[in-house]
Parts: C-alpha cells; sequence; structure tokens
C-alpha cells in the first residue's frame, strides 16, 4: 500500500493543507519545541531587498554596494525582503527562518589588507543590542520592521530564530573600536572601559583554542570580548534578548557560544524561559575528536542551550562532498547519540555562512540533494541554507567566506531540492513522529548506500541513499520496523527511490524484499500510526525553577485535559491539546525529575526527564584559592547542596567543572547559582583516573543574590 498520502501532482493542494495545519497548530505549540521544525538560514543582507529606502543610511553612509561586487559592503537585503518571501518558505516546507544578527552594527568602513572597504552585513559586529540595524529596518534604527517580520511570519505559521552573538561587539583595533550602546547611549569600547565592561586579553590562537580559559576569556578574531560577569553587561545582555522576544523572537541561535563564559550562559537561557517560551542552541565549532568534546555535550546536556551539529556537518561533508564512506556518518552519529541526553534537538546542516557550499566542494547537485535529504530526515533539527534549494554557489578562492554569502537571484519553486524539502518538511511536521522524536538506527551500509531508520513507538521511517554516480546496488538482507505491507516512495520518486515489499518478521525485524537502489537515489517509506494511549516524544525546555512554563510534546494525549505530574506532584495545565501540553513548573524541591503526562483516562504515557531548579540562575564566580596540588589531567571542581551545584555529585558530568586555573594554583570558575539560596559547597579534585579527593572542614556557606551577579573566593581548607 501506498503510506504516503499526496502525490506531486496535487503539490499545490498539500502546501495549502500544510499552511492551514501549522496555523491551527500555532495556537497549541509552544516555541519549546523545535524538533518537528525545519529551519531556514538567512543571511538577511543577501536575500531580498524589500525596502530601498534603508540601502544607504545617513548614519552609515558610503558601506552600500549597488552593484554587489564587493562581498564585503551590504548589498541592500532586509528584514521586509524576507517578510515578501514568506509563502515562497511556505512553499518550501520550511517552518522558521533563522535570520542573521539583526542588531545595530557598526557603522564604520574598515578597510582590509588590500585597502579595500568592509562593513558588518553579516551582523557579527553589535554596537547596540537594543536597537536594528539601520541596513535592515529603518533610519531611525526602530523595531517597526523586525516586529512586522515576527507578526507576518507567525501568521504565515513560520518561526523567527534570532542569530544572537553575546561574546563580544565589534572589532576592538579599528572603526568604532568595540564601541557598546545601550539604546542609543555610550557603555563603553575596547580603548575607553573605566567599567571592566570588556576583557582585555589576547587573541585566541592555535592550541589555545583547546584552553578553557582562553576559549572563554581570550578574543576572538579581533573582536571586542565582553565580560559576562560584570553586572552591567549581564543585565544589558539578558534585557536584550528578552526585548526580541517581546518582538516576537521565538527562538536564539547562540553565536560562538563556546566562547561565552558558559556558567553565565546557563543564566542567560535561564531568563528567557523565565520571561516566555523559547528555544536555544549554540554554535559551538568543533572538529571530530576535539579535545573540548565532553564540554560541548556536557554543556548541551545541562545549559538549557542545545548546539549545531557540526560533527554530523563535517561527516555528511566528507561523505556527501569528497565520497568518504558512509561508516564515517555512522560512527559520529551513533557516538554523539551516546553522549548527547537531547540528541533531537540537535541542529543539523549542510552548508552555513562559514564554510564553503557543497557546491563548491563538489559541483554535483545529486550529491547536495542527498547531503539535504539525509539531514533533513536524520536525527536532530535540520536547517537547509539559503540558496542551496537553488543551487546557488560561487567558487570564487574555494567558495569560503565571503563567496558562500550569495545573493538570492532565483525563487523557483520547480527545483528538485525544493520539492524534495517540501515533501521531508511535512514529513517531519506532520503526524508521523518518527523523524522529529523517534531513534536513529542504522539498517544497512555500503561504502555508497546508507539505509536508516527513524522510530517514535510505532511511527516509523525508513531511509535509503545510493550516493554512487553510476552504480545501482541490490540490497538484501534489509531488516525494518516497517509492518509486512507494500509501500511506495515517499518522495513520489522524486530521486528515482523504489517501491518495497516488507514481510512479516518478528522482534521488530521484518524483511524487505530484495530490491535495487539506482545510481544517485533517496527513497523514503513511512508508517505513520495511531496512537491510542500516550506517547511522549519532547519536552522544553528541559530545566526550570516553580513557574516556567513547560511544554510536552508527542502524540496521544486525547483532547480532554489529562495531568501532568513532576515527580509526584500534579503540575497546573496551561494548555492541552492531543500532541501538545504546556505546564507550569510546581514548587517543589530542586532536582531531576521524572515528568509523567496521562490521558484523561489516568493512562500514563512514557516518562521523560525534566530538572526543577532551586530558583532562577544568578551568575556567580567561584574562586577557590591554593587548592590541594593536582598533576596534569587532575582538576578542580565544585559540587554543593543544590541541583544547579551537582547535588553532591563527584563525577566530570555531576559535579560543577572543571574549573579554570590560569592563576594556579588558585583555581575559579563561573557557575549558575539559584537566586537568594543559601547554598553549601565544597571544592573537589577529580584526577585523571576519577579518584576523588575532597577539601576537609565543614562545608563553605553562601547566600546567592537575587538579582545581578556574585562573587565568592575562599580558601582551599587542608
Ligand atoms: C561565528 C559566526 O558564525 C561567524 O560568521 C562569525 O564571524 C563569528 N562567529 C564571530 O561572530
Ligand atoms: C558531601 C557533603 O556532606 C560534604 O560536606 C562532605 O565533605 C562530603 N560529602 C564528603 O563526605
Amino acid at each position: 500500500m501506498n503510506r504516503s498520502p499526496f502525490s506531486v501532482r496535487t503539490f499545490s493542494r498539500y502546501a495549502l493543507l500544510c499552511l492551514v495545519n501549522v496555523v491551527l497548530l500555532t495556537a497549541f505549540t509552544f516555541a519549546q519545541d523545535f524538533k518537528k521544525q525545519v529551519i531556514y538560514q538567512i543571511v538577511t543582507d543577501r536575500f531580498v531587498n524589500g525596502d530601498t529606502s534603508n540601502d544607504n543610511p545617513a548614519q552609515s553612509a558610503g558601506l552600500f554596494d549597488a552593484t554587489k561586487t564587493n562581498w564585503r559592503l551590504y548589498w541592500g537585503g532586509d528584514l521586509a525582503g524576507i517578510q515578501q518571501k514568506l509563502s515562497y518558505l511556505q512553499g518550501l516546507g520550511v517552518t522558521a527562518v533563522w535570520i542573521s544578527p539583526p542588531v545595530d552594527n557598526l557603522n564604520l568602513n574598515i578597510p582590509d589588507s588590500g585597502g579595500n572597504p568592509t562593513s558588518s552585513y553579516h551582523g557579527y559586529g553589535a554596537r547596540d543590542f537594543k536597537r536594528i540595524e539601520e541596513h535592515f529596518g529603518s533610519a531611525a534604527n526602530d523595531w517597526t520592521a523586525f516586529s512586522n517580520l515576527t507578526t507576518a511570519a507567525h501568521a504565515a505559521g513560520i518561526k523567527v530564530i534570532v542569530d544572537f552573538a553575546p561574546n563580544h561587539s565589534n572589532p576592538d583595533n579599528a572603526g568604532e573600536f568595540g564601541s557598546l550602546y545601550d539604546n542609543g547611549t555610550f557603555v563603553a569600547a575596547c580603548n575607553n572601559d573605566p567599567g571592566g565592561i570588556f576583557h582585555h586579553n589576547p587573541d585566541i590562537s592555535g592550541s589555545g583554542f583547546q584552553d578553557r580559559y582562553q576559549v572563554e576569556y581570550y578574543t576572538l578574531e579581533g573582536l571586542c570580548d565582553l565580560n559576562q560577569e560584570n553586572s552591567t553587561v549581564d543585565a544589558y545582555l539578558k534585557a536584550a534578548i528578552q526585548q526580541l522576544q517581546s518582538h516576537g523572537a521565538d527562538a536564539f541561535r547562540i553565536d560562538a557560544v563556546k566562547h561565552v563564559t558558559w556558567g553565565w550562559e546557563y543564566s542567560m537561557s535561564n531568563a528567557a524561559f523565565t520571561s516566555g517560551p523559547s528555544f536555544f542552541f549554540g554554535e559551538w565549532y568543533q572538529n571530530w575528536g576535539d579535545a573540548l568534546y565532553h564540554d560541548s555535550y556536557k554543556f548541551a546536556n545541562k545549559s538549557g542551550i542545545s548546539v549545531l551539529d557540526f560533527n554530523v556537518n563535517q561527516a555528511v561533508r566528507d561523505v556527501f562532498a569528497s565520497n568518504n564512506n558512509f561508516s564515517e556518518l555512522d560512527n559520529v552519529v551513533n557516538s554523539e547519540n551516546s553522549n548527547f541526553t537531547w540528541q533531537n534537538d540537535l541542529v543539523t546542516f549542510v552548508d552555513s555562512h562559514d564554510v564553503p557550499r557543497l557546491l563548491s566542494v563538489n559541483n554535483n547537485t545529486n550529491r547536495l540533494i542527498e547531503a539535504q535529504a539525509y539531514v533533513l530526515a536524520g536525527r536532530g533539527i535540520p536547517v537547509v541554507y539559503y540558496g542551496d534549494e537553488q543551487y546557488l554557489h560561487n567558487d570564487t578562492n574555494g567558495g569560503g567566506d565571503p563567496y558562500n554569502r550569495n545573493a538570492m537571484t532565483s525563487f523557483l519553486t520547480t527545483t528538485t531540492l525544493y520539492q524534495v524539502i517540501n515533501k521531508l518538511g511535512g514529513l517531519r511536521g506532520g503526524s508521523n513522529d518518527a523523524l522529529g522524536y523517534g531513534s536513529y538506527q542504522q539498517r544497512w551500509m555500503n561504502n555508497d548506500v546508507y539505509i536508516f531508520e527513524r522510530k517514535f513507538f510505532n511511527d516509523v521511517v525508513l531511509v535509503a541513499i545510493n550516493k554512487n554516480d553510476s552504480t545501482t546496488y541490490p540490497i538484501s538482507g534489509l531488516n525494518t520496523a516497517l509492518p509486512a505491507a507494500n509501500y511506495s516512495d515517499y518522495l513520489s520518486g522524486l530521486m528515482s527511490g523504489p517501491s518495497i515489499t516488507v514481510m512479516t518478521g518478528s522482534g521488530g525485524n521484518n524483511p524487505v524484499s530484495t530490491f535495487t537502489m539506482p545510481a544517485h537515489s533517496v527513497a523514503v517509506w513511512q508508517f505513520t500510526s495511531t496512537a491510542s494511549t500516550p506517547q511522549v516524544g519532547s519536552i522544553g525546555p528541559t530545566l526550570g525553577q516553580s513557574g516556567v512554563k513547560v511544554t510536552v510534546a508527542g502524540k496521544g494525549f486525547g483532547t480532554s485535559t489529562g495531568t501532568v505530574l513532576v515527580g509526584t506532584t500534579a503540575a497546573t495545565i496551561n494548555s492541552w491539546s492531543s500532541t501538545s501540553v504546556t505546564f507550569t513548573v510546581p514548587n517543589i524541591t530542586n532536582g531531576i525529575y521524572n515528568v509523567t503526562l496521562k490521558n484523561s483516562g489516568g493512562t500514563a504515557a512514557n516518562t521523560i526527564q525534566f530538572t526543577v531548579l532551586t530558583a532562577k540562575l544568578i551568575p556567580v564566580t567561584f574562586t577557590v584559592n591554593n587548592a590541594t596540588p593536582t598533576n596534569p589531567g587532575d582538576y578542580i571542581f565544585l559540587t554543593g547542596s543544590t541541583v544547579e551545584l551537582g547535588n553532591w555529585g563527584t563525577t566530570w558530568d555531576t559535579a560543577i567543572g572543571p574549573m579554570l586555573d590560569p592563576n594556579y594554583p588558585n583555581w575559579f570558575l563561573n557557575v549558575s547559582a539559584p537566586a537568594g539560596a543559601a547554598i553549601q559547597f565544597k571544592f573537589i579534585k577529580i584526577a585523571s583516573d576519577g579518584t576523588v579527593t575532597w577539601e576537609n572542614g565543614s562545608n563553605h556557606t553562601y547566600t546567592v543574590p537575587t538579582s545581578g551577579v556574585g562573587f565568592v573566593n575562599v580558601n582551599w581548607q587542608y
């Protein structure tokens, strides 16, 4: 039987149905649950010029190049331009746009080494986080264009993700020397900083990128480095995020998340979740095997901030552009899945503004479609980089920055990739929960063919990809959890996918009759179940204090309101639909709990983990002087009396740390601690073999401030 409900011929009706569905769902679906979304990443300046009146604003005159020949000047794209293309994006099947940083950026030209003018068209050189860039909105730096975009996007069922760069302002040695403004009022600059708004350390270089202290406290690419432990900076950046939320930002991509003080970042996402529903993912750049890999998943597991999946990105590009064997991708995904708690929240991508487009690496359109199909159906929240669906690329100097930030020149809805994205976006966002919430299992693999299965209870999606340019492969011995039946390709043959016959087997392993995968083919077979009991696939945010609103999503919840238990305490229900329930975190003891959703008849779903915080989070910097001697590979950690402080945990993953030792044998760490709480804590050494050494004496005590930031400075107790 053909389980795919729509064919290519009904494409426009299908798009319309999607739109209707999304609009109806937005009444119930809170922004926290992005697992069923498809994200479209836009460099705003390079997308569409929707308002020519902001092309060359007076306060930053001369940074606009109407000829689009200087790739480092503004080219005219703006927020109004994105708004004009919402129906194109709906038809593409994406449900969220990630826009480059929209806030007011550096106004001056900083010539490059060849004397050519450059600008901050990309948005990563902020001067005022509380105003909108004049090239993207209006010369008044007001919020009108931003609010217009979020309002129109929401009406179209599209969420808006703001790229937010809290690590830095703008370049420290030229132009405005890092000048930072608070809604128009000068705060400080790298060369005028009596209040300690910025760090004044050297650039990170070489092995410094593996040194936690340098990574967090040194300067990234000459960009004036904000000091988030300063109470003015802490309040300013959190207010800026909340201002974006109040103007309709649904979620945030945090730039250079690895380079911002990690403890502060936990408090930043917590501040946003306290204000309203949101979703966070950070740019934790890494190569596979990176020395800070463990830190990346500890951070993603505990901070409330997911991360961009650079490991899968690298493997996808190796496999599809450079023709490496599929085993590389299989190894990376399976390793990550054993380390990341919230693996379906990892944000996956093929291309970005920081690497050459895949077509610049290998000008093979089939490979781009296969790579994007893998990401769309694979584990994690998929991103489509703007223009990939039009096969956009410019290969100058290998196609890297800035030649990967092309002007969008065509908006065809007929490309194969446009249609593949539409199909797979519809599958992810529809009633089959396997792509959004499901497990991931490799089912069959050789160097050129990869077959994987996503499964959420009885929802199953089986995906096969043959990336070979000329070889057809017979596939025998494949097993699947799809129920016995005939299945035609959900992509309707867009990428030459065959039909398959599944026979009855046992133990979730049903044999598939031998079939062939043609050269350059992608096939998707799916089975959508009807849930008779509640099935939970998502919770977001994953941590919060009493009063924070949390969304649990899945299927089969029923239309009448049931209950949600946090541990054994019933939570207040704010909204209830058969797929999404929002509850308020109850006032209970801090700790890690199982959340149980029960339908109105009392039938319980599978449990899902949630961390109840003691109170909202305050960034506190702890210093312990003259700590016990350590050998290389040993580290000092903090552990203490609340869940924020590790609940006296003594392992690398449960204690707080590792702490930083630029002034060895003194160690320090910025930590998120519960506001107003009287905490007890101690420092421990975790040796490289895991052996734990406690400091002596009674516990240290401290009352965390109720607002602002805190500092603690004690001596190791011998
Ligand atoms: C990473 C961004 O993705 C990149 O484009 C930017 O230049 C740096 N962070 C600095 O903000
Ligand atoms: C946990 C805490 O009670 C702390 O005070 C104590 O030092 C360690 N356990 C070691 O016994």
